[in-house]
């Protein structure tokens, strides 16, 4: 069967990190390249952080620097839950910096361009996805469907409305909504549900390979910085489930709706105004997830774990 071309934009970012790793290592996706945005730490410490993780599982492909910054707001990094480094718990070899000459933008243009038939995934905000829209508008004919991490059909994870990816930079998630591709959203309502837990972690680590234990310390950093600042028990991993819900398109359950992005400015600000009811009658412009077989995902997770590529 033809491997899925995906180019996948994110902001590493431990579950970024782990959704990375799950592309590389399906026989079903063939990964064109990554560009990296700014959101869990600064553009410098994502894009560092993309590096080793492609170079520590040699991840050959072209890496290239985003946007520093939003479309309009002031920046925002999350080092409550990805700390100082963005990607705390696990010390990478030293590698020399090899990013790819353009900026991120311009490389999901060129990769998109030179492909037919490819999926975007976004795993942090929008930015340098909305930037290529705006710099090439006839890459929509080369763009299969976005599959993009963020907000939710109920409430936010930085704001009482808004999650992260899309409160970063809310105009950017506008911009690719209304782009007229394909578009499904993999929102907090479906990640909440597939919880790292100390089990998870120790899990991994008995498996005791080099994906596995990369996974486990990553996680351990994850969940503590989490139960540490939001008191749960359970920490989200909500970027693989793009990737998952790729290899396994049973994985996932859509409802196809309205969807629009608050882009005023007061406190719903980044809202995703989900119109699951139909209230508006307004044009279906998004399939929404709205529900995961968690069991399927996990064991996923694991599959990749223990499987032999990318050791
Ligand atoms: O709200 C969760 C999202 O924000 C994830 O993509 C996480 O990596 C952060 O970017
Ligand atoms: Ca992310």
């Amino acid at each position: 069967m033809e491997k899925k071309k995906i180019i996948i934009d994110c902001d590493p970012g431990h579950d970024d990190a782990i959704a990375l790793l799950l592309a590389a290592c399906s026989s079903k996706i063939k990964l064109l390249g990554i560009s990296v945005s700014s959101g869990n730490q600064t553009i410098e410490k994502t894009s560092r952080n993309t590096l080793n993780i492609c170079r520590y599982f040699d991840i050959k492909v072209p890496i290239a620097v985003g946007c520093s910054r939003p479309l309009v707001s002031e920046p925002m990094i999350c080092e409550e839950v990805h700390g100082k480094s963005g990607l705390d718990g696990f010390d990478f070899p030293k590698y020399e910096d090899k990013f790819d000459s353009r900026n991120g933008a311009s490389l999901i243009v060129d990769l998109l361009l030179k492909n037919e038939g490819v999926t975007v995934v976004t795993t942090g905000p929008m930015t340098n996805l909305a930037l290529a829209l705006r710099l090439k508008p006839e890459i929509v004919h080369h763009i299969k469907e976005i599959i993009f991490m963020g907000g939710s059909v109920d409430n936010g994870n930085v704001s009482p409305a808004a999650e992260f990816n899309i409160l970063v930079d809310a105009e950017a998630a506008h911009i690719a909504l209304h782009s007229g591709v394909p578009i499904k959203m993999i929102g907090l309502n479906v990640t909440r549900k597939v919880l790292v837990t100390d089990e998870i972690i120790n899990r991994a680590f008995t498996i005791g390979n080099k994906k596995s234990i990369f996974f486990a310390k990553l996680m351990r950093v994850f969940l503590d910085n989490q139960k540490k600042a939001f008191h749960i028990v359970g920490a989200p991993l909500h970027d693989p489930v793009t990737i998952a819900s790729l290899i396994d398109d049973s994985l996932v359950s859509y409802q196809s709706m309205n969807v629009e992005i608050d882009i005023s400015h007061g406190n719903s600000h980044g809202r995703t105004n989900c119109d699951v009811f139909d209230y508006l009658h307004a044009p279906k412009n998004c399939l929404v997830g709205m529900n995961i077989d968690v069991k399927k995902f996990w064991n996923q997770i694991f599959n990749c774990l223990r499987s032999k590529s990318h050791e």
